[in-house]
């Protein structure tokens, strides 16, 4: 067994994102097809003999209990039984408070990290499990790739697309709470609904256009109230030559799908004038 492990935690964008209604238990009933993006934090494990230490780069993640990732090592421990510690150290350079699941995709990495560091023989179903305990989005960053993600976003069907997609991220300024834009979520106020089994069968067979023409995310009804500027870049990114822009998740990033490499960087370095977060992304690939 090694003492350290690294590993790269992706950035994940909703190529739709629809609420079938609320739950029991507090939280929406989602169908949402999440997609992995090569936007990428680092995480750095380092095997101790008790006690979980968390550090980042970035002074905007905290670097103690309040961050996914410690809970998830906390979770790790507690249900394997297992006795250690674990250094965590998280190269950042997935924006925060984004729709982009940054937080999620690190203590996903670092379920994933645990279960080699100390061979604990989780498989995946165990992992996604554990993580299912700590954020909605956590299993789908265990599984990676493609998905639809229903219920909590825990029930899983991997998907995939048959051709890589080429985007340009954009994030404004500010971030937004989660629980804050889905305790605002009005289904009244819902005037467009993605087309999920249409963009799933469009995907598979790499019919960009088609996949393109189902997309939507039900919550930018609520955030666009908050956020103008989820509008203005949307429509920057049309403007610019995306053949869709969307918000992701909760917001407020928006992507734009483009076509051609020169387009998308033509398109990254105009809305860079006005926007510090931007990047051109392409689909991330395993292994
Ligand atoms: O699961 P997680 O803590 O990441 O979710 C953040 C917040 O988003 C929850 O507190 C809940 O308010 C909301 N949420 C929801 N329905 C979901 C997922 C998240 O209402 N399916």
């Amino acid at each position: 067994m090694g003492t350290t492990v690294s590993l790269l935690a992706p950035a994940k964008v909703n190529l739709t994102l629809d609420i079938k209604g609320p739950r029991p238990d507090g939280y929406h009933e989602l169908e949402t097809i999440m997609h992995q993006v090569n936007l990428v934090d680092t995480v750095h494990l380092r095997r101790l003999t008790d006690g979980i230490e968390v550090s980042t780069d970035s002074p905007l993640v905290p670097g103690d209990s309040d961050n996914l990732a410690y809970r998830a090592a906390v979770e790790f421990f507690q249900a394997t039984g297992i006795a250690g510690g674990v250094d965590i150290h998280i190269e950042k350079h997935i924006p925060v408070g984004a729709g982009l699941a940054g937080g999620s995709t690190d203590a996903a990495a670092v379920i994933k990290g645990l279960n080699r560091l100390y061979a604990a023989g989780l498989d995946i179903k165990d992992q996604m499990a554990l993580g299912a305990r700590i954020g909605s989005d956590i299993p789908f960053c265990i599984l990676g790739g493609t998905a639809l993600a229903r219920g909590r976003g825990e029930i899983l069907t991997p998907l995939s697309p048959a051709r890589n997609l080429l985007m340009v991220l954009a994030k404004p300024g500010y971030s937004v709470s989660t629980r804050e834009v889905y305790a605002r979520y009005d289904q009244g106020k819902v005037t467009r609904r993605p087309d999920t089994g249409g963009v799933e069968a469009a995907l598979a067979s790499g019919n960009l256009a088609g996949a393109c023409a189902g997309m939507e995310n039900v919550l930018e009804t609520v955030t666009l109230e908050c956020c103008p500027e989820v509008a203005l870049l949307k429509q920057m990114m049309t403007d610019l030559g995306a053949v869709k822009a969307l918000m992701s998740g909760s917001g407020p990033t928006v992507f734009g799908i483009f076509l051609q490499r020169e387009v998308a960087e033509a398109a990254c370095a105009i809305i860079n004038r006005y926007y510090e977060e931007v990047f051109i992304v392409t689909s991330f690939e395993r292994g």
